[in-house]
Parts: structure tokens; sequence; C-alpha cells
């Protein structure tokens, strides 16, 4: 079966644009994805977790809004052991861990419409993330914008995004073209991620870092930090398959974004 979504990528080129139900692959890749995820040497244990949650820093009595948040077992943790309140993770796929701790609501809903899931009207946080689901926002700006609207006082997003070179050396060795070629195609492509479920077909709009930037600038938002997360050494040296992985495809990039002043 081969089920088709629109990672709609925000760019000057396609902002506003994309669309599809985004939530039938989600609802078939959502046990293979955490499945992958709670390895042992899964890249997001060894790498993007522990980055995300430096990034983070203190959540202790902070309100944490999850976009994407998968089973919300990432906001769950940051309430439990950061000691985060009043907070919120929304997934279009809906299999959520099984007793979330108080503080914690996991709700099903579509990021794209952040203000319209029921339970977040009239709500603001301290924390709004965007980890690795940034790509299934139909008009990215507007979601960002929505974020920014919904940030408390003080507040920052913490938005991850895979380093798109990474889709750019894929299909230039699928299609024997060069990497400047795949990476400046505005053409949509297909992609299947071995290791979550290589039966679902995802359709993925290609992004340069540029379109990136322009998306955050448009929203209103600069970049506090940005982070490339590599493998500790020891990590490196205990998983070199993993180490090989980040040095044929870099890794994910990190944005820590607050608003401009308006
Ligand atoms: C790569 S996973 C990342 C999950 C989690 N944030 C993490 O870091 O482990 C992408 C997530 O985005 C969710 N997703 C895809 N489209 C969505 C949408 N339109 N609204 C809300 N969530 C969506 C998927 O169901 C999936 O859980």
């Amino acid at each position: 079966m081969f089920v088709t979504s629109y990672d709609s990528q925000a760019t000057a080129r396609s902002a506003g644009s994309g669309g599809g139900d985004s939530s039938r692959p989600w609802t078939e890749l959502a046990s293979g994805y955490e499945r992958a995820r709670a390895k042992e040497d899964s890249l997001d244990r060894l790498v993007e977790w522990p980055a995300q949650r430096d990034l983070l820093g203190d959540v202790d009595g902070l309100s944490v809004l999850d976009a994407g948040c998968g089973n919300g077992g990432k906001v769950a943790e940051l309430v439990r052991q950061g000691g985060a309140v009043a907070s919120v993770g929304v997934d279009i796929g809906g299999s959520f861990i099984t007793a979330p701790p108080a503080g914690l609501e996991l709700i099903q809903g579509d990021l794209s419409n952040l203000a319209s899931v029921p339970g977040l009207a009239d709500r603001w946080f301290d924390r709004i993330v965007f980890l690795q689901s940034f790509g299934y926002a139909k008009d990215p700006v507007g979601v960002l914008q929505t974020a920014r609207r919904m940030l408390a006082e003080g507040g920052f997003i913490l938005l991850t995004r895979t380093q798109p070179v990474r889709y750019a050396i894929e299909r230039a060795e699928q299609n024997g073209t060069s990497l400047g070629e795949e990476y400046f195609s505005t053409a949509s492509f297909s992609y299947r991620h071995q290791g979550w479920n290589e039966q679902i077909n995802l359709t993925k709009r290609p992004y340069t870092m540029s379109d990136l930037l322009n998306i955050f600038s448009a929203a209103g938002l600069w970049i506090e930090t940005a982070v490339e997360p590599q493998m500790p050494e020891e990590a490196r040296q205990r998983y070199p398959h993993k180490q090989a992985v980040l040095n044929k495809y870099l890794g994910i990039l990190m944005f820590k974004l607050r608003p401009l002043p308006s």
C-alpha cells in the first residue's frame, strides 16, 4: 500500500500552497516512527532529543506547546522531569502515550490550524516546539505567525528541520543527477523512510536554507541560536554506523526563534 501526503515546504516559491490529507500516512507511520525513535542507537536518542532538551533549557514552571508531538513522550518528559506545567501536545496521528502526567493534555489536531485546535483558543505558551513536524505545515509562514501570537511574554519557538542537503544527496544518488540540481529543484518528490515503514510514501517538497530563513523572517521571528548537533565522542565510538549516517547526511537543523518587536 502506498499512501501519499504533502509535506508542504514553505518557501517564497510555495508558501501558502500545498495541502492534502496529511493525517492518513501518519496514522500508518506512527508506530514505525516511534519504534525507530525508541531504539538505543536512534539519532533522536543520541543526538536530537539531547540537543533539543539543551536548547529548551530550564522549563520548570513553564508551559509548553508541542506541535506535531508524535506520541507525546517528549512533552511528557518535560512535564514529568522538567517541571513544565499547563502543557499541550498536538498531533494529527492521535496515537498518544497512555496516562500522560497531570499538567499535560494530548490533543489530536492539525498544526496547520493551531488556533482552531479545541483547547488552544486564547492560550499562551512559554515554549512552542515544532520538532521535525514543521514540514507538514500547509502554510508555513501562517503557522509560525499563529505560533508567534500564542507565545507568552519572553517565550520562544524551538523549530527543528532536516538539513535540506540530505534530501538533495539522496535524490542525486537515485536520479544520477548532481547535488546542486536537486538542492535547487522545486519539484515535489516521493520519499520513503526505510527505518520507519518502507510501504508508506510521503510526498515532499524541496526547500533550501534560504527558503527556511525567509519563512522565519516573513513570520516576524529572529534566530537567537542555530545549532547543527553532532554525536558526542563516546557515541561516535559506540555507534559508528550512526556516525556514518551523519557524515553523509549532516543531520538536522535547530533554531531558537524569538518574536521581532512589532
Ligand atoms: C517525524 S515525526 C516527529 C514527532 C516528534 N515531534 C518527535 O520529535 O519525535 C512528525 C510528526 O508530525 C506529525 N504530523 C504530521 N502532519 C501533521 C499535522 N498536519 N498536524 C499535526 N501533526 C502532524 C506526525 O503525526 C508525526 O507525529
